[in-house]
This record gives structure tokens, C-alpha cells and sequence, in this order.
């Protein structure tokens, strides 16, 4: 959904950012500005401000910043056009109604219909888990020592044993037969006509990342029940397992900073119940690249659960590839002397289980030490080959010094010598054709940014161009004063040019907000590189002297940049010459001109 400019204004402006933000973390009052620690990283002394004449917060911890609608964004993990729903819900502002194409809103009313069946199933189950005939589910839930805020939270139900009351329930709702088989609940049988797919099962909803429930998982309670021990949804139009975690809905807003992946439901259910609600587990089928995509959503940090068995130890192996694979650290967690994070909390309680978060093994760690299962070390030649694996595996490493690390670890652990170690690396990367080439899903810098932070010179006219912005910013008025000196193109950083170009429009128009400018840029780095620009503090300067000083000075600066900067690519720019020219006009102008700040 697209909205149109004036809307954002619009929302942004009816949505005071120091209200906003007090209504998710208490702010105290510190001069102009509002600070808190900030909710997006851990801190004890607050580094996190809110300006409200600038309408835009910036930590100086972590360097998160932007305005209201980044804020809402950031802190409920949501979309833009969700955060901005948000926030003209709470304002009172209407959006304009979504356009949908006629095959778009076929498809929309289709999915609907869908989750609508699917939601009125799982009302179904919840209130026959309380009813009369929930006695036995209630009771094999007791003995698993869920609370009842637990079943709240997570939804239980339970199908009753005779499936067909779910069918009359939905059919007097409105739902049609094939609406319900669509969705799963129900398959057609030749003899019985539409059976369902649950029945004398505790039923567990999945639900998306909003949740909207797409698919239910159906666990048996006897020993002596017939049939798996689980039973799932089968795919649906809204239910594709390898996209959704269980759990995910309640931990992509928990604060841990970290995700704790677990191979079961009730794994991921006895963990929220101890206080990791930042606990997700797969769907029943083996962990996917898309639901590594859906954590890096939130983090890249991932600590696995999984089953202490053999299964478990494959199942944990395959996820480390995938979340390496995805440009993610996978970290293994110690469920020793117990089968799975379910059996730990109830033996061990959540103060041990926080400290084998603490103590997690490093994944490649892990995998050397799983590797090491498969060779007798007390027989030399089987070590050698243990030995020439681990060089194998160390040459996957394209970073010297991240490579040299892992050298130094193993060789350590192992009981290898370092220099040894290291020979035998260099020597299998010579035979099997070198090093890794640096990892294709490490971050790299945004276009844009790739110039930054290297050549000091170049470093310097940023500081000017980023000094001058923020001149602008707190006195406004001055720009009548040297807009016949300075334009846009004059900012040779590329984001700093987007801003002042929009920054400069909107001082002609009477309107500068620098909260909106805000929203030009897309990437979170670069909102919060925009929202540093306006809460710099300009040197405390006492005189007007002085700052028509400093700021003559920053004006003199930027302008020489830019004068060198389209100088040199006169050759090659034709543009560049005639900019250059004006630049020098423009500079020796200004070097004999007073700018007042009156
Ligand atoms: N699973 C499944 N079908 C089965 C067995 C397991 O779909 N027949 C899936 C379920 O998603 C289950 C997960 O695999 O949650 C892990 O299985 P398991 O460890 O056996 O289940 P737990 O969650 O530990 O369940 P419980 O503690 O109730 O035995
Ligand atoms: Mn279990």
C-alpha cells in the first residue's frame, strides 16, 4: 500500500514523538530534550534522546535513530504502512481506503475466508478445553504444568473425540464444507463424506507473525491414543510451514535480543511459560532458509535448542548450515543431562537454563566436536585424518583474522600445536585451491555509504557538509541568507545531498520538518545517519560573533569541497566544469561577505 506524502505528514504531525515514545518507555525531562536507556540495546546510564521541536529521537549508545514512525517501526518489529495504521489509529486520522485489482481482491477475500474458518476452529477448540468434556485434555495439560495464562497465551484447545461437532459448529457459522477442507480442518471421504482431520487431540494454533491463525498441530494425550503423537495442518494457500515459526508471533516483540530455536511446541511453550519468549520452533518439518530469513527479520543472533539426541545432533547441524548460509551465528545450547528444553525447565528451572544461554558453544565448535565422534583418537592414524578435516573445514573461513582465531581455538582445544595447525590449513588450501572467498551474505555497505569513513580528507567534508545541515536545521532563517552560495549539489555525500535537497525545498515552502526527512531513506542505517544530522550539538558558542564565525567557517569549508571535488572531475564530467567555475565565483563571493545571524 502506497500513501500519498501529505498523509505521513499528516500522521506524523498528530503524533507528538515524546508522547508516542512515553507510552512504550518512561522518559525523564533532561533540558529541551527527553531521555530513557534506550529500548534498543542494553544500557544501565540513559543514551537515548527525544527531541520534541525536532520530532526525532537518536540513541548515543547504539546510534538507532529517526522519528516517530521508525520508532514504532523498530520497536514493534513492524512494516511502515503497519506503524503508520498504528499511529493514525491513535491520532484519529483516516487513511485512505486500499485499491485493490479485481484479482488481487479476489485472492485478498479468498485468504480471509480462510483465516476466517481457521479462527473460528480454534474458538471451537479453546472453549471445548474449558467445557465439559475437556476434563481429560485439562488434566494432561496439568500434569505438563501449564499455567492457564500459558494456554491463554499460546491458544490451547482441545478437538473433541467426536469430529463432527466442529463441522456443525462451522456449517451453522456459515462456512461451507469446501471452505473448511481448504483450510485443512477437514478432508473428503469417499464413504463418510467430510471427516476431520482432528479429533481427542490437545490442539496447538500456529499462528503467523500477526496472529492470525493459519494451521493447527494436534497432539495426542495416552500413550495407548492411536495414531502419530502429533498431527498437523497440511499445507494450505495461507499455511506454508517453511515460512512461519511457532511462537514467532509473541517472539519477534520480545526484547531478548537473541531467538532461541527449539524442535517442538511444547519445547517452545514451557520456554515462554520460564521467561524466553524469544523462543520459535519449526513446524513439524526440518528448520528452512525461509524461516532463517523470518528471525534475521528481528536477529541474527540464534541459540539452538535442540533435542540432546542423535536426531537432535543431525537436526542442529543442518540449521547451523542454514543459518551460516543466511549470514547468521548460530550458537548451541547444552541440554545435558536432559532430553529438551521442555525436560531442562521443569528439572533445572529457568536461573540454569539462563546460565547454558550464557554458556553456549560457538557452532563451529560444535560442529568440530560432533566431527570428533567419528574418529578413534587413540589410533595415530585415525587422528591424522580428524586433524586434516579440521584443516579442511578451517580453510571455509575467507577472513585471515577471523580463520587465525579459529586456528588458535581448535588448536588449543585440541591439543594441536598452533604453528602445526596452521601449516596444515595453508597446506590444504594450497591443494584444494585456497580460502573461501569472503562470505557472499556478509553485510556490505549500502551504495551510497561505500565511499565513507576511509580517505580523511574525505572524512573532513563530511563533517562540514554534516556540521552545515545541522546550522541549518536550528536556524533555519539563515538559509535566505546563503541559498545564492550553496545548493544541494554542493553536499558531495550522497545522503547528505538527498537531505538537503529536501531540506531546502521544504524551508522555501515554509514547512521544514525534519521528521519527514526522515522518511526519504528506506535503510534503517541510513534514517539513523539522517536523524544524527539534526541532534548534533553545535559547539556552545556564547557570542553572535562567534557563531556568524563558526558558521561562516563551515560555509567556507563545504563550499572549497565542492569546489575541488567537481574540479577534479572536470575531465571526465562535462557538467563538473561549469559547476566547478560557479564554485569559485561563489567562493570568493562569500569569503568577502558577512552573514548576520539578525
Ligand atoms: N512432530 C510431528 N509429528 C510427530 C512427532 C513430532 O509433527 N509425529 C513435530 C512436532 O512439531 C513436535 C516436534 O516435531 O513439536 C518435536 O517432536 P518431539 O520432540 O517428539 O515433540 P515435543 O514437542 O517434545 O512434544 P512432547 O514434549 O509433547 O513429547
Ligand atoms: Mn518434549
Amino acid at each position: 500500500m502506497y500513501y500519498p506524502e501529505e498523509i505521513v505528514e499528516e500522521v506524523r504531525q498528530r503524533n507528538d514523538i515524546v508522547d508516542v515514545i512515553s507510552g512504550y518507555v518512561g522518559l525523564s525531562k533532561r533540558g529541551s530534550n527527553y531521555v530513557c536507556c534506550c529500548p534498543f540495546h542494553g544500557e544501565k546510564t540513559p543514551s537515548f534522546y527525544v527531541s520534541r521541536s525536532k520530532q526525532i529521537y537518536k540513541c548515543f549508545g547504539c546510534g538507532e535513530g529517526g522519528n516517530v514512525t521508525t520508532f514504532v517501526m523498530k520497536y514493534e518489529n513492524c512494516t511502515f504502512p503497519e506503524a503508520l495504521k498504528l499511529l493514525a489509529e491513535r491520532a484519529g486520522v483516516k487513511l485512505p481506503e486500499e485499491t485493490y485489482s479485481e484479482e488481487a481482491k479476489r485472492r485478498e477475500s479468498r485468504r480471509q475466508q480462510l483465516l476466517a474458518v481457521n479462527k473460528e476452529a480454534a474458538k471451537f477448540y479453546y472453549y471445548q478445553l474449558r467445557g465439559e468434556r475437556g476434563a481429560k485434555a485439562r488434566e494432561y495439560l496439568d500434569k505438563r504444568a501449564l499455567s492457564n495464562e500459558t494456554r491463554k497465551s499460546f491458544g490451547l484447545g482441545f478437538a473433541p473425540v467426536r469430529g463432527e461437532e466442529l463441522l456443525l459448529y462451522l456449517r451453522q457459522k456459515g462456512f461451507t464444507d469446501d471452505l473448511i477442507r481448504d483450510a485443512g480442518l477437514a478432508k473428503a471421504d469417499e464413504r463418510r463424506g467430510t471427516v476431520t482431520q482432528f479429533w481427542n487431540r490437545v490442539m496447538f494454533p500456529i499462528q503467523d507473525i500477526n496472529h492470525r491463525v493459519i494451521g493447527f498441530g494436534g497432539r495426542i494425550m495416552g500413550t495407548d491414543d492411536k495414531g502419530p503423537k502429533y498431527l498437523n495442518s497440511p499445507e494450505t494457500e495461507i499455511f506454508d510451514k517453511s515460512r512461519n515459526l511457532y511462537g514467532m508471533n509473541l517472539a519477534r516483540s520480545s526484547r531478548a535480543g537473541n531467538m532461541i530455536l527449539c524442535e517442538g511446541y511444547m519445547d517452545v511453550i514451557s520456554m515462554h511459560q520460564a521467561g524466553f519468549a524469544q523462543a520459535v520452533a519449526s513446524l513439524g518439518t526440518a528448520f528452512t532458509p525461509g524461516q532463517a530469513g523470518l528471525i534475521k527479520k528481528y536477529t541474527k543472533e540464534v541459540l539452538l535448542a535442540y533435542d540432546s539426541d542423535g536426531a537432535g545432533v543431525k537436526a542442529a547441524l543442518r540449521a547451523i548450515g542454514i543459518l551460516r548460509d543466511a549470514g547468521m551465528s548460530g550458537k548451541i545450547i547444552n541440554m545435558s543431562p536432559y532430553k529438551d528444553p521442555d525436560e531442562f525447565m521443569k528439572n533445572l528451572g529457568k536461573e540454569a537454563f539462563q546460565e547454558r544461554i550464557e554458556h553456549a558453544e560457538n557452532s563451529f565448535l560444535f560442529e568440530i566436536r560432533m566431527l570428533e565422534r567419528d574418529f578413534d583418537m587413540n589410533d595415530p592414524e585415525e587422528k591424522t585424518n580428524f586433524h586434516n578435516h579440521i584443516a579442511r573445514r578451517l580453510c571455509d573461513f575467507g577472513e585471515d583474522v577471523e580463520r587465525e582465531n579459529y586456528i588458535e581455538a581448535i588448536a588449543d582445544k585440541y591439543h594441536i600445536g598452533f604453528e602445526n595447525l596452521r601449516k596444515l590449513v595453508v597446506n590444504m588450501a594450497a591443494k584444494t585451491g585456497g580460502y573461501a572467498v569472503a562470505l557472499v551474505s556478509r553485510e556490505r555497505p549500502k551504495s551510497g555509504m561505500n565511499s565513507r569513513g576511509k580517505n580523511p580528507a574525505q572524512e573532513n567534508a563530511r563533517k562540514a557538509q554534516r556540521l552545515l545541515l545541522t546550522w541549518l536545521t536550528d536556524y533555519p532563517q539563515l538559509y535566505e541568507k546563503v541559498k545564492s552560495y550553496i545548493s544541494p549539489d554542493d553536499f558531495t555525500d550522497e545522503l547528505y545531498r538527498k537531505v538537503a535537497q529536501r531540506m531546502f525545498a521544504d524551508i522555501e515552502k515554509g514547512q521544514f520538518h525534519p521528521a519527514g526527512i526522515i522518511d526519504l531513506f528506506d535503510d534503517e542505517k541510513e534514517q539513523s545517519e539522517a536523524a544524527s544530522l539534526f541532534t548534533t550539538q553545535l559547539p556552545e558558542l556564547e557570542t553572535v560573533q562567534e557563531k556568524e564565525k563558526a558558521f561562516h567557517d563551515i560555509l567556507v569549508r563545504v563550499k572549497k569541497n565542492s569546489y575541488e571535488h567537481y574540479l577534479e572531475r572536470s575531465g571526465v564530467e562535462i557538467a563538473a566544469l561549469s559547476i566547478a567555475v560557479e564554485g569559485k565565483k561563489a567562493l570568493e563571493e562569500l569569503n568577502k561577505t558577512h552573514i548576520s545571524f539578525n
